[in-house]
């Protein structure tokens, strides 16, 4: 990997402000070829240990410092973020495959949560209420929660963890990370950059390693984390949530998504194909709010197709370090396998191939991009989150009933949906049972937007204006006169 700063790339844990070896090491490797990129650190629970007993006193230190001085240090980190951009976006594809320009795109979204957050946190405010009682006087303070666990997932390797350690470093918090084993590289590089903005030790902790449940328990049983916040599977998030309840942590989950996209006959049929190929084909596919399900009205049907298939033939695929490319490789071979399973299950069902449908003649992971038609309800994508390059068209007649099948999952992230009726955006913006309803657009992501989901896509708000309160606990202070 060539780096304009090669001092940049660790592959030791940060723990306490220093780089911590331990005794065995796991291979990273490129999603791309298969190559081994390095060799991390492998620990587990002694050191989540030793972080969090670091991470206390810290947390305390660094609670009583202004907002103003805690924000200052963050726009240093964002700066430095910014600077380094490049080299951040080269680890980032060389570790999790998707294209350089997308994995820049990713550096300037993931650095706008340090850049928001530093400015939230001088507008963490309590209030002064209006007492019923003249002998009395009220008030709220916010005060940090303390120290938290982060657990973060590989397909945004930067984003996904300055949205949550943002927040809380902005609020008065310490946190204790684990970053996605395939995609350590990246969070080791963004502590190089927050040590360098001067955080202080014991602020930002990450631990590395391959036993994911050992490390999430050691978090979970420790009273002394006060929160966790994780983004992956329902299934991990209700683990992590059973093990929190001894020790009553505040939760944050950001979990599975199964999105629905809806397409109107009074859509505007450029705009139905260009935000369905974004949201569809981003990062190969593999985010939580990729459409996974698109449900097209008859009479648009077979136009929308037919043009979502011939811009879906047209995506280059490779690897994301070469000119051009837009869809990189699958990240492993599971991802692989549960995409081969969802393509062969409609098929077998009746589904129709437009084009694509198998595993791309690149090898390795690569898989086609792909359109299906003639998808029903029984097939297991309209189920389970594919979280792979495969755009699957539902035929509606009637809106009631794309409404009522958008919602029928135990999932509620995101949803989109493509009309030019003012009156019916709002009538199924309101009806869909989601965290998130993106209108006329395939792409809503920011740091002003509170990202989250209803039902089993998991609880609270990341980024926006309520990202903060996620890491502040409110006190009551009741002042007899
Ligand atoms: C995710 O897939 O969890 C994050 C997607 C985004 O932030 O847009």
């Amino acid at each position: 990997m060539k780096l304009n700063d090669p001092t940049l790339l660790h592959v030791d844990s940060y723990i306490n402000g220093g780089w911590v070896a331990g005794k065995t090491r796991f291979a990273v490797t490129n999603p791309a070829n298969g190559e081994v990129i390095a060799e991390v650190a492998d620990l587990g629970s002694a050191e989540v240990t030793a972080a969090i007993d670091a991470a206390v006193p810290a947390q305390k230190a660094w609670a009583k410092r202004t907002a103003k001085d805690r924000a200052m240090v963050m726009r240093k980190w964002y700066d430095l973020v910014m600077a380094n951009a490049e080299d951040l976006a080269v680890i980032l594809t060389t570790e999790m495959g998707k294209p350089l320009a997308e994995a820049k795109g990713e550096i300037a979204y993931g650095a706008s949560f340090i850049d928001w957050f530093a400015e939230e946190a001088r507008r963490v405010c309590g209030d002064v209420l209006e007492t019923p009682q003249a002998d009395k006087r009220l008030l709220t303070f916010k005060q940090p929660i303390g120290v938290f666990g982060a657990i973060t997932p590989w397909n945004f390797p930067i984003a996904m963890i300055t949205r949550k350690v943002a927040p809380g470093i902005a609020a008065g918090c310490a946190c204790v990370l684990k970053p996605a084993e395939q995609t350590p590289l990246s969070a080791l590089a963004l502590a190089e950059l927050a040590e360098r903005a001067g955080l202080p030790a014991g602020i930002m902790n990450i631990v590395t390693g391959m036993n994911a449940p050992a490390i999430g328990e050691t978090m979970c049983a420790d009273d002394r984390i006060r929160k966790m916040t994780f983004t992956g599977s329902t299934e991990v998030g209700r683990i992590l949530m059973r093990q929190s309840a001894d020790s009553v942590k505040k939760m944050s989950l950001e979990l599975g998504g199964n999105a629905p996209l809806l397409v109107f006959d009074d859509a505007d049929l450029d705009k139905a194909v260009t935000g369905a190929m974004m949201s569809k084909f981003r990062n190969a596919g593999q985010t939580c709010v990729c459409a996974n399900r698109i449900f097209v009205q008859d009479g648009i049907y077979d136009a929308f197709a037919k043009r979502l298939a011939e811009a879906t033939d047209a995506l280059q695929v490779g690897n994301g370090m070469t000119d051009g490319v837009e869809q990189g490789p699958i990240i492993n071979d599971q991802g692989l396998a549960k995409i081969k399973r969802h393509v062969e299950d409609a098929v077998g069902k009746g589904a129709i191939l437009l084009t694509g449908g198998k595993p791309h003649a690149l090898g390795g992971t690569f898989f086609e991009p792909t359109v299906l038609t003639e998808m029903t309800s029984d097939m297991q994508l309209f189920r389970e989150e594919t979280f792979g390059p495969v755009a699957a068209l539902f035929k509606f007649n009637d809106e009631d009933d794309a409404i009522a099948m958008a919602n029928d999952s135990e999932f509620g992230l995101a949803a989109y949906l493509f009309t030019e009726n003012a009156a019916r955006l709002f009538r199924v913006s309101e009806a869909l049972e989601f965290g998130i309803v993106a209108v006329n657009t395939g792409i809503f992501s920011s740091e002003v937007g509170p990202f989250g989901g209803l039902k089993n896509s998991g609880l609270g708000r990341e980024g926006s204006k309520y990202g903060i309160d996620e890491f502040l606990e409110i006190k009551f202070v009741c002042v007899g006169m």
